[in-house]
């Protein structure tokens, strides 16, 4: 399967950050390999600069969050065929940090992959437990129960990020045989041909150890995606 390396902004960006992904284009010699997909998630201000700048140096674009109606009075909101009219071609869905800052429930996080779809984007949808759920040997029953409740129904294309909420921002990561572990769990879990990307402290350091485990196909990477150096290592990292 193709490796899909995704950067995930979060809130963070501005106008400027362009040079920054002109960087990360001239590290990649001037346009991205075409052996594996490179997605950045800027905020939503951005993504028609970064479309219309880099659209055709193989870099695809996406959002954050998508709203689940195509339109509507949802002020505030943004919706899947906006994100895609603006140059998106993916959007995550259930970030843990939404899933805890606007309590998304699978319910949500499901609508929204769907409108995804509806509008041409493929959703990346965010699963993963915390360190409680972890330390009480649940994470299987809690990724489990959020890919049962949180994946649409139908043949629609989507990728799903295991993205354990305490590995996220804090430089820990699950143990090589942790990852194994729940990427074969979950791929017991969904259809055929999916790919499972991981996510939470992905870094220049780990990223080759990462990707080389079975049933990791990509990586979901917040803060090392901001800057084109470790971005670009990342990436050259898949295999
Ligand atoms: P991190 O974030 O790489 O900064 O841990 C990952 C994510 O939240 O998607």
């Amino acid at each position: 399967m193709k490796p899909l390396i995704a950067g995930n902004w979060k809130m963070n960006g501005l106008s400027s950050s362009v040079q920054e992904v002109e960087k990360l284009v001239g590290l990649l010699s001037g346009s991205a390999p075409d052996d594996r997909d490179i997605l950045i998630c800027p905020p939503a201000t951005l993504i028609g600069l970064f479309a219309t700048e880099f659209g055709d140096e193989g870099l695809a674009i996406g959002g954050q969050d998508c709203h689940a109606m195509p339109s509507g009075a949802h002020t505030g909101d943004i919706s899947a065929e906006m994100l895609a009219d603006a140059g998106a071609a993916f959007v995550i869905v259930g970030h843990s940090e939404r899933r805890a800052d606007h309590g998304e429930s699978d319910a949500l996080v499901r609508a929204k992959a769907q409108a995804a779809q509806r509008a041409g984007l493929t959703p990346i949808i965010c699963v993963g437990e915390t360190q409680a759920q972890r330390k009480a040997g649940r994470e299987k029953e809690i990724v489990g129960a959020q890919l049962e409740g949180s994946i649409p129904a139908g043949e629609g294309d989507y990728v799903v990020a295991y993205e354990p909420v305490w590995a996220i921002g804090t430089g820990l990561t699950p143990t090589a045989k942790d990852i194994a572990d729940m990427h074969s769990f979950i791929r017991s879990k969904i259809r055929e041909g999916v790919r499972i990307l991981y996510g939470g402290s992905v870094k220049p350091s780990n990223a080759k150890e990462i990707l080389a485990i079975a049933h990791v196909h990509g990586a979901l990477v917040g803060g090392a995606s901001l800057k084109a150096e470790d971005f670009a290592a990342i990436i050259q990292a898949a295999q």
